[in-house]
């Protein structure tokens, strides 16, 4: 009975083990799924465009080959998980329709312009280390094949963080206007990619119902410090200053404070209003509808191959 469903999963959640596509789930947990993993993904696609904004402008043919590769495993990320959202019963065309129509939201942080090639390097370290201390704790996210998934995204991340690292170590050694360069891009992603953890706990809707269904390991503000935590040593290292003049050591919280952030920026962004938002959109639309005849030729040979099979 319904009951003996819901209790069976409610158990498999205490006993943290996983939720597979073939179990029942409450519709809730199945709609609260697809939105985060479908927000997900469409993050990983769209957040091809501002370092996909550099590869015919790398430095170098090393440069141009770390960046395509990083470049195309974003786009990688972003077909596994429309797949794992299919396990859910999302059809994938529909999730595409939603994110060109503004129904769905991908990562506020794509919406920032990336204006010189130190973009790219703070990019890597600022944005995708955030992304990996946010993804890390989803490899134990309850729903089995999104927990899955974020295990290889997770490793190509660690690649991305560290390209991104070393790009801005050799700009560093370089000469005075590159340093500047790195100063400027990350005086301007800093608090951007402290946005990307999502609003603050006492604001946030989602958090408390995903945490007990331990879709989320953490809340917004956990991480978010985790992260503040981990990047100033690296920024030290790196000889940059972060832009928050009130960051500083708390040796009774055993953490860093950090000044407040620009919630009505955050806001603004999420609802359409940031510096790319109508770029990226009509971007993805534009190649969206470049596409159409790949996807008309593949549903043909389908078509083909269907008729041959029952001839
Ligand atoms: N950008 C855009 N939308 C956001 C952001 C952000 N930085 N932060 C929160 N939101 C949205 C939420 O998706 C939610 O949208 P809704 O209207 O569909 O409900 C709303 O704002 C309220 O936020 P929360 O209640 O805190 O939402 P949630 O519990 O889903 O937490 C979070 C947000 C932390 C982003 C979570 O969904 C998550 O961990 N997602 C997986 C990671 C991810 O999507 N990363 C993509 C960017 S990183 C990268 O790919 C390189």
């Amino acid at each position: 009975s319904e009951s003996d469903l819901e209790r069976h999963f409610e158990e498999t959640i205490g006993r943290d083990q996983r939720i597979e596509p073939r179990d029942w789930l409450p519709e809730g947990y199945r709609k609260t799924m697809i939105r985060q993993i479908a927000q997900h993904a469409h993050s990983e696609i769209i957040g091809m465009q501002p370092e996909g904004n550099w590869i015919t402008r790398a430095p170098s043919l090393r440069r141009k080959a770390i960046l395509l590769a990083k470049v195309q495993d974003e786009a990688g990320h972003g077909l596994y998980l429309y797949s794992a959202a299919e396990t859910l019963g999302a059809d994938r065309d529909e999730l595409t329709e939603k994110l060109i129509s503004g129904r769905q939201k991908y990562s506020s942080i794509f919406n920032y312009p990336t204006l010189t090639f130190a973009d790219v390097g703070v990019i890597g370290w600022l944005v995708d280390g955030a992304a990996i201390c946010n993804q890390v704790p989803l490899c134990r996210s309850s729903y089995g094949p999104y927990a899955r998934a974020m295990i290889r995204i997770c490793k190509e991340e660690s690649f991305h963080q560290r390209q991104g690292y070393e790009l801005l170590m050799t700009m560093m050694n370089g000469t005075q206007q590159q340093r500047d360069m790195v100063q400027d891009a990350t005086n301007r992603f800093w608090w951007p990619s402290l946005m990307m953890f999502g609003p603050p706990d006492d604001d946030s809707p989602n958090t408390a119902q995903s945490m007990a269904w331990k879709i989320k390991r953490h809340t917004n503000d956990e991480l978010r410090q985790r992260f503040v935590d981990m990047t100033v040593p690296q920024a030290e290292a790196l000889g940059v200053t972060l832009p928050d003049p009130d960051l500083a050591w708390n040796a009774e919280r055993g953490h860093y404070d950090f000044g407040r952030i620009d919630w009505a920026e955050l806001k603004q962004v999420i609802s359409g209003g940031g510096p790319c938002n109508a770029e990226r959109m009509a971007r993805r639309r534009q190649a969206h509808e470049d596409g159409a005849w790949v996807r008309e030729a593949a549903a043909e040979h389908a078509r083909k191959q269907r008729e041959r099979a029952v001839a």
